[in-house]
């Protein structure tokens, strides 16, 4: 059973990931070990008693997960540092975004279970939707690293090929849903609200539709159908939008974000 987890990179997603899983309890604050080079900037979960270090190898020599969390720019040359102490029975888990399963095996050289993984940022209130894919990993490795996500958020495997449809769908999701959101506290304010009503109505709102369909399976179009009665207020704003061209500026930006991720 896989119990010591090193977090390489304590910047905003690792230290997310840290704070996680001693919150929901998958892991003992002493069986986390996190890095950086400054590490004046991991106090606080020093103080919650997980071990803080700016020596990669030593973390890992003491871990058999490790989940890698640095900038991509910075992800060869920290895999280059840690590759001898990364032995074929430990766990290699990529939250890094771009580098693929082959880059990491040619700079590795070996043979143990990679995984990448895509969270998103709710997961610093284990809220995430993380896309996971594998290479090398047994069923034993796929289930410990799904429960690992699942206790940040919400998880789907899928193929590394869509790595890069999910960071748009999943990552970049989160902004678009923000913009969404900014969108009806603006027109909440011009229809009478304050500013702070406006925004809690809206992100209620946004988070209650969405646990709808979540927790009930529906499609959209059914949960609409409930609100629109005919000649009703909800269907003229809804027809107004999208004559405006709503969905579709939606899936042209969407898709506009992956030609873009596609290409760099
Ligand atoms: N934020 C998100 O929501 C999100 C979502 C999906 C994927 N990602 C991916 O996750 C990765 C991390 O993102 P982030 O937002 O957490 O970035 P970040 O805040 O910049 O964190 C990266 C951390 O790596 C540390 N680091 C740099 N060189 C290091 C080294 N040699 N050894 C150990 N630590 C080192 C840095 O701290 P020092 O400078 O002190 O060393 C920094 O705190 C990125 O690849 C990003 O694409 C992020």
């Amino acid at each position: 059973m896989r119990k010591k987890i090193a977090i390489i990179g304590g910047g905003n997603l690792g230290t997310a990931i840290a704070e996680g899983l001693v919150k929901s309890k998958f892991s003992k604050p002493q069986d986390i070990i996190i890095t950086k080079r400054n590490i004046a900037t991991l106090r606080s979960l020093k103080e919650k008693g997980v071990e803080v270090t700016d020596d990669n190898n030593a973390a890992i020599k003491k871990a058999d997960t490790i989940i890698l969390a640095v900038k991509p720019f910075q992800a060869a040359e920290v895999l280059n540092g840690i590759k001898k102490e990364l032995a074929n029975s430990k766990l290699l888990i990529s939250v890094v975004t771009g580098v693929t399963m082959t880059e990491m095996d040619e700079v590795l050289k070996k043979t143990l279970a990679v995984f990448r993984a895509m969270p998103n940022t709710a997961i610093a209130i284990q809220e995430s939707m993380t896309c996971i894919c594998s290479r090398r990993a047994d069923a034993a490795d796929t289930n410990y690293v799904n429960s690992l996500f699942t206790t940040l958020g919400k998880v789907v495997t899928i193929d590394e090929k869509l790595m890069e449809a999910a960071t748009i769908l999943g990552a970049c999701g989160t902004a678009y849903a923000m913009r969404y959101i900014r969108a009806s506290i603006q027109g909440g304010i011009e229809i009478g609200f304050d500013a702070a009503t406006a925004s809690l109505i809206a992100a209620q709102t946004a988070k209650g539709a969405a646990e709808l369909l979540l927790q009930k399976g529906t499609h959209p179009e059914q949960e609409i159908d409930k609100v629109t009665t005919p000649k009703g207020c909800t269907i003229a704003g809804l027809n107004e939008m999208e004559h405006q061209g709503f969905s579709s500026s939606l899936i042209k930006g969407i898709v506009a974000s992956y030609k873009k991720i596609a290409k760099d």
